[in-house]
């Protein structure tokens, strides 16, 4: 019988993009080297796992002590009817369940502390690993998928590595304890009541098998939900402007609906295996009670045995049906943790070279050198550019959209790597040096100007967060951000809602500026930060960079050629060539591509 669930299906509705979560609902269904790696995150945790073992050991010897206690009382005390032999038997049965009482609480405690630090552990090598990742992997990824990495996959291993090791090694011990103690009570009862074992084993490999598939389906669509989720809020007026909320609606239930049909898929085969268990358990029950029964009536057993009997066939399905939900857990941690893993693991493209040194201050030479790239081995976007900036240069970048300026920016601050050719500063290869040493001395004002949410101030002081409020005051009026940030009710504390919302994209380019400005790098990238504002906050802008440029070597991507007037090189970019290159009023006498650009904006403005 195959199974199939429908959640790898993308679901189209009409005129509904295809949105891959990539998500491999295949892989191996047990592999030993990914519980041997997520068992070193364990490593710290070590003492409280040890005494977490020893309490457990402690539990499982109580609970098999129990039943024999019963035997004990039924065929030596209660048949004699000694009283107070009676008395010390139940008291101590009482301490055994006393017992097992505070053993079993000391362990949850341990267990809770340990798998809540494994949980912020784990959470944290993956944050860590995904600032260390470049700009390509989060160009590729869906940020739901990689949320769901962090938050839901992660508490599906601790689930196992905490609660469920020690489960799996207790329950195991139970199950072994139990066989050798009816064993050695009556052999011939003890073979008898195992009789339904390998009905047992059978019900348990027809589960496993399809339990896996199940399970993987489930990891697979929470990530899609989480995926999907994360995409439409942030598209969401986008959502609202073209009235899509129906189709997106429809879009989330599908997905919604696929990962409520694998994960009831995934509980009815408990649903179904349980009963099974339990079913099982009443057979060995019966089976005890009939062979059982006989013998002592023929004289061949105690009453005692068989009662004691009765009691361990019922604590021995237990674990069994614990087992198996253990082994569930260990499926959907064996999917997570795959993932987990492989993100540990993903080579950031762009790494420091293992001798790779700190970049020394810099003077500000840029220099391009044959500088050939893709992004991600697809069609070239630059050809063997060649450009030289001298410190305390302005080089502008013009030319039409998906030219390659941006790119070229990004090579620069090495957010990618070449593909061919270098990219120097100050005559050193920048794949030479610590990456973070190179970033510390650029400013860069991206093209879509980013803000955390927060206060304002803090905001400003991103890059040097132990500024003072005079320095970041002074930045905010040398980017001429001051006067409009003075006039908000809570001035410099202005929270400022997520993605920079409740300001307008100029006030946010201007405290971008500002940002640039407290840092004081050396080199300073600027990505058309005067597209997308009136010409009053233009100008304003223009001001603020003319402070802002003298003295430092800066790169200059405009769309709007007045920024770019006095430039000390403008270099024209289309498709991926600097296709001109010389001053204003020398490009404009050229008559090319520049003067072309040049005269449409003129129009433009004019008309
Ligand atoms: N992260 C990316 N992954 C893959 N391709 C990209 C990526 N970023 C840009 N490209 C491609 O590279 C080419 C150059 O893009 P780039 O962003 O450098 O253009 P640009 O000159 O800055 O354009 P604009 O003026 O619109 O900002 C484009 O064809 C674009 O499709
Ligand atoms: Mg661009």
């Amino acid at each position: 019988m195959s199974l199939s669930i429908g959640t790898t299906s993308t679901g189209m509705g009409p005129g509904r993009m295809i949105r891959s979560f990539g998500e491999e609902v295949e892989g191996r269904p047990f592999d030993w080297r990914i519980i041997l790696r997520l068992l070193t995150f364990l490593r710290p945790h070590w003492p409280r796992m040890v005494v977490a073992f020893l309490l457990m050991l402690l539990a499982s010897g109580l609970s098999l002590v129990v039943p024999y206690l019963i035997k004990i009382a039924i065929d030596q005390h209660i048949a004699q009817g000694d009283a107070p032999a009676l008395g010390r038997v139940a008291l101590l049965m009482a301490c055994a369940f006393l017992g097992l009482y505070a053993v079993t609480a000391g362990q949850q405690y341990l267990l809770s502390w340990v798998g809540q630090r494994l949980l912020a552990t784990l959470r944290a090598q993956l944050f860590h690993h995904l600032q260390v990742l470049p700009l390509g992997y989060h160009d590729t990824h869906i940020v739901g998928v990689t949320l769901s990495r962090v938050i839901s996959d992660v508490a599906v291993i601790n689930e196992l590595l905490s609660e469920g090791l020690v489960t799996l090694v207790g329950d195991l011990l139970i199950l072994v304890g139990i066989i050798v103690t009816m064993l050695s009570m009556s052999p011939r009862l003890a073979l008898l009541s195992f009789s339904v074992l390998p009905l047992m084993a059978l019900a348990t490999i027809l589960f496993a098998r399809r339990a896996q598939v199940a399970f993987r389906h489930t990891r697979a669509g929470i990530a899609a939900i989480v995926g999907d989720l994360a995409e439409d809020i942030s598209g969401m007026r986008v959502i609202q402007a073209f009235a899509r909320e129906d189709i997106s609606h429809e879009h989330f239930d599908e997905v919604n609906r696929a990962n409520r049909e694998a994960h009831v898929m995934a509980m009815s085969l408990s649903f179904v295996f349980l009963p099974t268990v339990e079913f099982l358990g009443m057979l060995a029950t019966a089976v005890v009670l009939w062979f059982g029964g006989r013998a002592v009536a023929q004289g061949e057993l105690t009453l005692g045995v068989v009662v004691a009997f009765l009691a361990y066939v019922s604590r021995f399905f237990q674990p069994i049906r614990e087992l198996s939900q253990l082994y569930t857990t260990m499926q959907a941690a064996m999917a997570g943790g795959e993932r987990v893993l492989a993100l540990l693991d993903s080579e950031p493209e762009v790494a420091d070279a293992p001798d790779a040194f700190e970049m020394p201050p810099v003077v500000g030479r840029i220099e391009l050198r044959d500088v050939s790239f893709s992004y991600r081995g697809e069609t070239r976007v630059l050809h063997q550019v060649n450009l030289t900036v001298e410190p305390g240069q302005t080089v502008a970048l013009v030319g039409p959209t998906g030219a390659g300026k941006t790119s070229i920016a990004n090579l620069i601050a090495r957010f990618y790597d070449v593909t061919a050719g270098g990219v120097l500063i100050d005559g050193i290869d920048v794949r030479q040096v610590g990456q973070r040493s190179l970033r510390r001395q650029m400013g860069l004002v991206p093209q879509d100007p980013f803000l955390f949410s927060g206060a304002i101030a803090d905001n400003i002081r991103f890059g040097c967060p132990d500024a003072l409020d005079s320095a970041v005051e002074e930045a905010a009026r040398l980017a001429n951000a001051h006067e409009f940030i003075a006039a908000l009710p809570d001035g410099y504390g202005t929270e400022i809602l997520e993605g920079g919302v409740n300001l307008s994209v100029g006030q946010r380019q201007l405290i971008c500026i500002a940002r640039a400005v407290l840092a004081d790098p050396r080199i300073l990238i600027l990505d058309e930060a005067t597209s997308s504002v009136d010409t009053v906050t233009e100008m304003l802008i223009q001001q603020a960079l003319q402070r802002l440029l003298t003295g430092r070597t800066a790169i200059v991507i405009a769309h709007r050629l007045s920024t770019v007037r006095h430039a000390d090189l403008i270099c024209v970019v289309d498709g991926g060539r600097i296709v001109e290159r010389g001053r204003h009023e020398e490009l404009l006498a050229r008559g090319g591509t520049y003067r072309e650009l040049y005269e449409r904006q003129f129009v433009d403005t004019a008309s």
